[in-house]
C-alpha cells in the first residue's frame, strides 16, 4: 500500500490528509460484486461511511445502489449519478423538507421507522399526487455484540418499529392511500465480527416473515442492513472482508418467499481499508510515565478513538519497522481535550519531529465525521494513481 513512491508523494503533501488507495477499493468492490451475485443479492452502499466524490463514483461504477440517511445524502447520491431507482432513504428523524426532496427524486424506497413517520410520508405524498414506496424498519431485538454506541437493533435503541407495534402498523397502512409497502428493513449494528449475530438476525427475520404471512401481507423485498466488520488490527493481511462467508450465511439461513429480493446496506466493509489518515509528528514531549507523540491530526480529523475508544493501527511511515530501537508513545492530537488520543503506549520505532504517521483503516467514518472544532481546517484527500 505504501510503496516508496507513495511515501515520497506524502512527503510533499501538506498534512494531515486522507489517503485513498483506489486499487484496494476496486478489489473490495469486485469481491462484493462477485460474492453477492452468486445469490442475486442487491447491495446498496451506506453513504454515511464515506461520501467522498472519488469513492462514490467508483462505487456507482460497480452498479451498487445508495443507502442514505439524510436529504443531503440523497442529494449527494443523485449528484453522483446513482440511479434514483437504487436509492433508499432511512433515518429515525426525516424532516418534511427531506421527505419532499426524496419524493421529487422518485427514490426506490423510504425505510420508515415509526407509525408517525408513515402518516407524514403519506400526507406529503398525497399532496404531490404520488405514491411513496416504503419498507418498514423493524427493530428485531437482536444483539449485534458490538460497541454500545453502534448497536441499533435492541429494544432500548431509538431505531425502528418494535415487534409489538406491527399489528397496529398493518392496520394503519390499510388507510394510507399513498403508501405502498414494498419491504421489510433491519439493521442491528455496525462493526459486527461475530457472524452468529447475523445468523440470529436471519432467524428473527424468518419469524417476522411468518407473522406477515399469517396476516396476509405480501413482502417483495427483505433488506437486512449492513454491519459487516473489518480487521482494524491486521489490515495488511485482511484487506478484504470475508464477503464470501457473509453472503453465504444469509443464503443459508434466510427463508425467502418466491421472487423475494434480498438487499444489503454495507458501509464500513466497502471503504474502511482503502483509507488512511496521514499525519506528521509535531513534537515528542516527555511525560511522567510515557512520551507523547503529538501529531498534527487530532480527533477533529478522526473521531472514532475519542468517541468509541476505537483502535486504529498506527505506523511510523518514515522509519522501517525493522528498526532495532522501539519505544512506547501515547499518540495524541493537538486538540484541547484529553480524549484527543489515538492510542496509549503504542510501540513504534524511535519517532521524531517531522516523521509521517499513518492511522490505518480510516476509510469508513473517518473523513465524513471530521469537524471544525477548535476552528480546524477541513481535512483534504489524496488518491492513489
Ligand atoms: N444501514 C443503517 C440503517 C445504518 O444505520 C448503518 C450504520 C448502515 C446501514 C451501515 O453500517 P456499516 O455497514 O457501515 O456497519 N460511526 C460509527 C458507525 C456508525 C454506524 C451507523 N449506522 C463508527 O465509526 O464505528
Amino acid at each position: 500500500m505504501f510503496t516508496p513512491n507513495v511515501i515520497s508523494k506524502f512527503t510533499t503533501t501538506p498534512t494531515p490528509f486522507y489517503y485513498y488507495d483506489l486499487d484496494v477499493l476496486k478489489k473490495t468492490l469486485q469481491k462484493v460484486k462477485d460474492e453477492s451475485a452468486k445469490y442475486n443479492f442487491i447491495v446498496h452502499y451506506a453513504l454515511k461511511a464515506n461520501a467522498n466524490n472519488e469513492v462514490l463514483n467508483m462505487i456507482r461504477e460497480f452498479g451498487i445502489g445508495a443507502d442514505c440517511v439524510s436529504g443531503n445524502e440523497v442529494k449527494k447520491a443523485v449528484e453522483c449519478k446513482f440511479d434514483s431507482k437504487h436509492i433508499v432513504f432511512a433515518g429515525v428523524g426525516k424532516s418534511d423538507i427531506e421527505i419532499n426532496y426524496a419524493l421529487d427524486q422518485n427514490i426506490f424506497c423510504f425505510n420508515c421507522e415509526s407509525k408517525e413517520e408513515l402518516e407524514i410520508i403519506n400526507e406529503l405524498a398525497t399532496a404531490k399526487g404520488k405514491t411513496a414506496h416504503v419498507a418498514l424498519r423493524i427493530n428485531p431485538n437482536v444483539n449485534a455484540n458490538t460497541h454500545k454506541y453502534i448497536t441499533t437493533g435492541l429494544e432500548e435503541n431509538k431505531f425502528g418499529i418494535n415487534l409489538w407495534e406491527l399489528e397496529d402498523v398493518v392496520k394503519l397502512l390499510k388507510g394510507l392511500s399513498n403508501i405502498k409497502l414494498i419491504g421489510l428493513h433491519f439493521h442491528i449494528g455496525s462493526q459486527i465480527t461475530d457472524m452468529s449475530s447475523f445468523k440470529s438476525l436471519c432467524m428473527k427475520v424468518n419469524e417476522i416473515q411468518n407473522w406477515f404471512d399469517s396476516h396476509k401481507v405480501q413482502i417483495e423485498n427483505i433488506n437486512v442492513g449492513g454491519g459487516l466488520g473489518v480487521d482494524y488490527h491486521d489490515p495488511d493481511n485482511n484487506m478484504i472482508p470475508d464477503f464470501e462467508t457473509y453472503f453465504k450465511l444469509f443464503n443459508d439461513f434466510l427463508e425467502l418467499r418466491p421472487k423475494q429480493k434480498v438487499h444489503f446496506e454495507l458501509g464500513r466493509a466497502l471503504v474502511a481499508q482503502c483509507g488512511t489518515l496521514v499525519s506528521k509528528v509535531l513534537y515528542i514531549k516527555k511525560g511522567v510515565n510515557t512520551n507523547f507523540a503529538i501529531l498534527d491530526a487530532g480527533m477533529t480529523e478522526l473521531m472514532r478513538p475519542a468517541l468509541y475508544q476505537a483502535y486504529h493501527k498506527i505506523e511510523n511511515l518514515s522509519k522501517s519497522s525493522n528498526s532495532t530501537s522501539h519505544f512506547k508513545y501515547d499518540v495524541v492530537g493537538p486538540i484541547c481535550e484529553s480524549s484527543d488520543c489515538f492510542g496509549k503506549a503504542v510501540e513504534l520505532p524511535e519517532t521524531l519531529r517531522g516523521d509521517l504517521v499513518a492511522l490505518r483503516t480510516a476509510g469508513a467514518y473517518g473523513e465524513v465525521m471530521a469537524n471544525g472544532y477548535n476552528l480546524r481546517d477541513k481535512v483534504k484527500a489524496l488518491y492513489s494513481e
